[in-house]
């Protein structure tokens, strides 16, 4: 049985104060086994006073990104092991602000996610269509294009410990959730190309968590859908009542 896992994507936003203030308030509430899995992912430079925050408290500190080589000449990059020393479990890859804003391609994020696994770090690979894929009817061949190119190479021990993150770009931000049932296909789909690439015991093992506008009054709904397994939660995550009530979402 697949244990719910909410993330919470801060993005490019709060300063040092609110980021450790928010972490806090987090840490002060969050139970220590409350059935699902928790983690924050701030903007690199607060990790470490975010990481103090919540030291103690049963929330895990995820990083946004990182680049896919040990170390060297790569001017205002991050590596996995730096992220690690910093009390990372986790780093968000490919996310659609890095493919669509960055430029981040599928092969770039497979680069990534080779490194952060054998680093030791738990990627969250993020997957999703445009509103004009969408339209187009080409959601299922635009998924199955950014999993196979950016899960590429990756073992089935690794792949089974990897979790993914099915985020529509066209409902990021913008208070546009797709249905539990539009969320719940494309989650489907996505655990029988893992079953197809794998088997069915690595497709059983994966957590596939659904992101855009995710919010405390739709997470329970979404997260009901026996294929979504947690959320990757943007704007809501910066508040401390409305993550909790998403992760309580993931409950009901
Ligand atoms: P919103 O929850 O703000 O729509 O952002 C979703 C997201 O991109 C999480 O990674």
């Amino acid at each position: 049985m697949r244990r719910p896992f909410v993330a919470g994507n801060w993005k490019m936003n709060l300063n040092r104060a609110d980021a450790v203030a928010l972490a806090a308030g987090l840490a002060a509430r969050a139970t220590q086994d409350g059935g699902v899995d928790l983690a924050v992912c701030p903007p690199s430079v607060y990790l470490d006073a975010v990481a103090a925050a919540l030291n103690g408290s049963p929330i895990a500190l995820g990083a946004q990104n990182m680049y896919h080589e040990a170390g060297g000449a790569f001017t205002g990059e991050l590596s996995a092991a730096m992220l690690l020393d910093v009390g990372c479990k986790y780093v968000i890859l490919g996310h659609s602000e890095r493919r669509h804003v960055m430029g981040e391609t599928s092969e770039d994020v497979n680069r990534k996610v080779h490194a952060a696994l054998a680093a030791g770090l738990t990627p969250i690979v993020c997957v999703g269509e445009l509103l004009d894929q969408r339209e187009a009817g080409r959601t299922a061949e635009v998924i199955a294009e950014q999993f196979t190119a950016s899960l590429a190479g990756v073992s089935a021990d690794d792949m089974a410990r990897t979790v993914m993150a099915y985020e529509p770009v066209w409902a990021i931000g913008t208070g546009k959730v797709a249905t539990p049932d539009e969320a719940e296909a494309v989650h489907l789909d996505l655990r029988k190309l893992i079953e197809d690439r794998y088997n069915a015991e690595v497709a059983a093992a994966v957590r596939i968590q659904y992101g855009g506008s995710v919010k405390p009054d739709n997470a329970a709904e979404l997260l009901a859908q026996p294929n979504i397994d947690g959320a990757l939660v943007g704007g809501a995550s910066l508040k401390v009542d409305d993550f909790l009530g998403i992760a309580r979402g993931a409950l009901s």
